[in-house]
């Protein structure tokens, strides 16, 4: 029963990906729904890598996943768990595939009892890809008043066919060379900044494959980014011509420096703080300029007590 159940859901999944895909065109939009009882929930993009834009786990209507549930399993339809928005973008954004754990997005239950579903609507963005072998320079750039920040990084080996170099065989055949903290060291190196230029060697990343000869592959994009104490406004613009993607909106504070003059102690200790709100994207989304408010009573208030504010990324692309 159960497996059968299982493979409704994958079924139902993949018809959703392929009614609203459109697989030729970057920047669109993809919707995925998958039930409770299944166990995994997985997102892709053929072109470019994800970008949630909306997440809800929990039942906002009586409709979905409603086959073979009881009236009692969809009696609440005002149930959703706080936070799912985070936790899907935290492991989906930037990845081309990303497969969630359904138990891990589903352990704390919002509403027991009742049979829920993870609605999840995304798009793929075309991100900035580079490749450089092992002992070049790697330069990463934003044109403008855009600054970098790396999506997905590896330095290790994962075809025979990059970085070949007249390389003897040994030396390339290994494809499975992955090394889990490229990411973050480029993030740190070269997030917020105009341009990077970094040496691809073992000194800088490590050695995930000593026989091998390594690459290093980064996709990264070039965004925007303003920041709007609480009670103040966030202002958006694009050039002409071009319109508002938002990429990301949070309000809370992750760091003591951020909108923190002339606070007490207490208002900026609390740096695990963050609500990560559709509402931005939703108002200001295609539109060349946009100005939004940055306040508990728009976005609920995530850690009373602290000064918070609101960080939103976002790009702008071509409207036509
Ligand atoms: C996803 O998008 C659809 C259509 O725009 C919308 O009806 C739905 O509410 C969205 N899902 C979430 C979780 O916001
Ligand atoms: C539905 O679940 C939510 C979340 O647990 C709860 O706050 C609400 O009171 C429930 N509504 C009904 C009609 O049971
Ligand atoms: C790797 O690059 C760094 C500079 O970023 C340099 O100091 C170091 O000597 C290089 N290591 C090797 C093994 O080439």
């Amino acid at each position: 029963m159960l497996l059968l159940r299982l493979s409704t859901t994958v079924l139902l999944t993949a018809t959703c990906l392929l009614l609203t895909a459109d697989f030729s065109r970057a920047w669109s939009g993809h919707k995925v729904v998958t039930c409770d009882d299944a166990n995994v929930y997985r997102l892709t993009c053929n072109t470019g890598v994800i970008n949630v834009r909306s997440a809800l786990y929990g039942r906002v209507n009586s409709e979905t996943c409603s086959e073979g549930r009881s009236p009692q399993q969809l009696a609440n339809t005002s149930c959703f768990q706080q936070d799912t928005l985070e936790a899907v973008k935290k492991q989906c954004d930037g990845r081309k595939v990303c497969v969630l754990d359904m138990t891990v997005i589903g352990a704390f239950d919002p509403c027991p009892g009742i049979s829920k579903y993870l609605d999840t609507n995304y798009t793929c963005v075309p991100p900035a890809h580079m490749t450089a072998c092992e002992h070049s320079l790697i330069h990463l750039r934003c044109m403008g008043e855009r600054s970098i920040f790396v999506e997905n990084a590896n330095y290790g080996r994962q075809a025979e066919t990059i970085c070949v170099d007249e390389r003897p065989y040994p030396e390339i055949e290994n494809t499975r060379c992955i090394s889990e903290t490229t990411t973050q060291i480029l993030a740190d190196r070269c997030n917020g900044k105009n341009t990077c230029g970094i040496e691809v060697n073992n000194t800088v990343f490590g050695d995930p494959c000593p026989e091998t000869y390594k690459y290093l592959t980064v996709s990264y994009r070039c965004q925007y980014r303003t920041v709007a104490c609480e009670d103040s406004e966030a202002s958006m613009k694009c050039g002409k011509g071009h319109i508002i993607y938002v990429y990301s909106a949070n309000y809370g504070r992750s760091d003591q420096t951020t909108c923190a003059s002339g606070r007490p102690e207490s208002e900026i200790q609390d740096v695990r703080c963050s609500k990560f709100s559709s509402k931005v994207a939703e108002s200001c989304d295609g539109k060349n300029s946009c100005v939004f408010s940055a306040s508990s009573a728009v976005f609920g208030d995530p850690c009373v007590g602290t000064y918070k504010y609101l960080t939103v990324d976002y790009l702008c692309h071509g409207s036509s």
